[in-house]
C-alpha cells in the first residue's frame, strides 16, 4: 500500500519542481523573451507545466482521502463508534442476558476503553503509515541525488589511471573510447591515445556535435569512459573549467568574490592580498567592471550574469585563472566574444605563468595559441596534429 504512494509522491515532486523550474528559468531569460515578444508562447508554457502538475497531483487524492479520514474520522468519531460496536454483541447476540445492570455498566466501561484506546493506536499507525510514505517518496530523491553528487556518473569499463607525479606527463589517454551518456549512447570519439606533457596545449576542434566539450567533461569526470583509461596527473583543484557561457553565482556578490570563486573570501585572502588581484584586474582591462563595482569588496546591486556583457564575463573567466594558476586550465570556447587581438593576449597571459590548458573551436586564430589539435569527426574518428611544428614553419608562434 506504502509503495505506491511513495512511486507517486516522487512523480508529483518532479513535475512540481519542471514548473518551479520553468519559473526560474522564465525570470533568468526575461530579456529575451521580451525581445521576442513570446509572452503568450511563455504564458501556454507555464499552464502546461501547471496542468501537467496538477494531473501528476490527483492520482495522489485516493491516498490523501484516506490519509483524511483516517486521521479525522477515527478521531471525531471514536464515542459513536466504540459504543455501536458494543451494542452489536449486547441487543443483536444477547450475550450479556441475565447480566446484572450494576455488572454490565462495568463490563461497558471496560470495554469501551480498550475500544478508546484500540482506535486510537489504528488512529497513530494510519497515520504514520501515510506519513512515511509521503517521507519516503522525498528521502528517495534526495538519495538519487546525494548518490550521483557524490559517486559521479555510474563507472562503464573505462577507468581513470591514479596520479603519478614523477614524471612531466600531465594527462595521457590510453585507448580512450567515449560516448554520448543516454541510452544506447552515440560514439565520439574511439580508442583515443594521446600523452601530452606539461606545457603543451591542445586545441579540440571538429564540426558542432563532434564531442568537443565533451572531451572535457571526460577529463573533469562529468560522464563516464566507456573504455581504456584516463590518467590526469593534476588534483582537483589544479583543473579550472571555463566554459564559454561564463557561470557566477548570484546573490550580489562581491567582485572579488567572483574572481576568487570557487573559493570564498575568507579562505582566499590567507593566500592572495587585494593587491595581487588589482594586478589582474588591470592586466586583463577589467578597470569598467571594477568601477561599475565600486571596487573589490563592494556589494552590488545587480546580478552579475545579467549587467556584465559576455565579453567582460569571458575576462572574468580569465581573471579566475590567473587568480587559483591551476597547472591545467579546461577552455571551452572560452574567448569565442573576444575580438583576435584580445584572444592572442589572453593565451599569452596564460603561457607567461607556464598554465597548461585544453581549449575547444574551430577559429583559425587558435591555432598559433597551441602545440597539438586533436580534430574530432563526430562519429569517433580523430586526427591529431603536431602545430607546433607548423605554426613555427609559418612563423605564427606566440612572442
Ligand atoms: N546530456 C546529454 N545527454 C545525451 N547527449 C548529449 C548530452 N549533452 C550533449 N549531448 C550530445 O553529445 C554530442 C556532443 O556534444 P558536445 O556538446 O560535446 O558537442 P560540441 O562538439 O561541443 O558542439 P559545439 O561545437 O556546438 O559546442 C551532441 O550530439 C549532443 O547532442
Ligand atoms: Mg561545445
Amino acid at each position: 500500500m506504502v509503495r505506491p504512494f511513495t512511486k507517486w509522491t516522487i512523480r508529483v515532486q518532479n513535475k512540481e519542481a519542471d514548473f518551479r523550474y520553468k519559473h526560474v528559468n522564465l525570470r533568468d531569460n526575461s530579456e529575451s523573451v521580451a525581445m521576442y515578444s513570446s509572452e503568450a508562447f511563455e504564458k501556454t508554457e507555464c499552464e502546461r507545466f501547471f496542468e501537467v502538475a496538477i494531473h501528476t497531483r490527483y492520482w495522489t487524492l485516493f491516498y490523501n482521502v484516506l490519509s483524511v479520514i483516517s486521521d479525522t474520522f477515527f478521531n471525531d468519531f471514536s464515542d459513536p463508534i466504540r459504543y455501536i460496536v458494543l451494542s452489536i454483541p449486547i441487543i443483536y447476540f444477547g450475550s450479556y442476558d441475565g447480566v446484572s445492570q450494576d455488572s454490565l455498566a462495568g463490563t461497558i466501561t471496560t470495554y469501551a476503553s480498550m475500544l478508546s484506546h484500540l482506535l486510537e493506536v489504528l488512529t497513530a499507525c494510519a497515520s504514520v503509515i501515510f506519513a512515511y510514505s509521503r517521507l519516503a517518496g522525498s528521502a528517495k530523491r534526495v538519495y538519487d541525488f546525494m548518490c550521483y553528487t557524490e559517486d559521479g556518473p555510474k563507472p562503464e569499463g573505462g577507468d581513470y589511471g591514479s596520479k603519478t607525479k614523477c614524471d612531466d606527463i600531465l594527462y595521457e589517454f590510453d585507448r580512450v573510447t567515449y560516448c554520448t551518456p543516454n541510452n544506447g549512447g552515440k560514439v565520439l570519439l574511439k580508442d583515443f591515445t594521446l600523452k601530452v606533457n606539461q606545457n603543451k596545449n591542445v586545441l579540440i576542434t571538429g564540426p558542432s556535435g563532434a564531442g568537443k566539450t565533451a572531451f572535457l567533461r571526460i577529463i573533469s569526470k562529468i560522464w563516464p569512459i566507456k573504455t581504456g583509461v584516463l590518467t590526469v596527473n593534476a588534483y582537483h583543484y589544479d583543473i579550472l573549467p571555463i566554459p564559454s557561457n561564463l557561470y557566477m553565482p548570484n546573490g550580489r556578490l562581491t567582485l572579488k568574490q567572483q574572481i576568487i570563486f570557487p573559493l570564498t573570501v575568507d579562505k582566499a585572502s590567507k593566500c592572495f592580498d587585494d593587491q595581487q588581484i588589482m594586478a589582474i584586474i588591470k592586466e586583463l582591462s577589467l578597470d569598467s567592471v571594477l568601477h561599475l563595482c565600486n571596487g573589490l569588496d563592494s556589494i552590488v546591486d545587480f546580478e552579475w550574469a545579467e549587467r556584465l556583457s559576455l565579453a567582460q564575463q569571458q575576462r572574468i573567466g580569465f581573471a579566475r585563472i590567473l587568480y587559483h594558476r591551476p597547472e591545467l586550465a579546461l577552455l571551452d570556447e572560452a574567448t569565442n566574444c573576444l575580438s583576435p587581438a584580445a584572444e592572442r593576449e589572453m593565451y599569452m597571459m596564460l603561457q607567461k605563468r607556464g598554465i597548461s590548458y585544453i581549449s575547444t573551436g574551430n577559429q583559425p586564430l587558435l591555432r598559433p595559441c597551441h602545440d597539438i589539435e586533436v580534430k574530432l569527426n563526430g562519429w569517433g574518428g580523430y586526427e591529431v596534429f603536431d602545430l607546433s611544428k607548423s605554426n613555427a614553419d609559418k612563423g605564427m608562434v606566440l612572442p
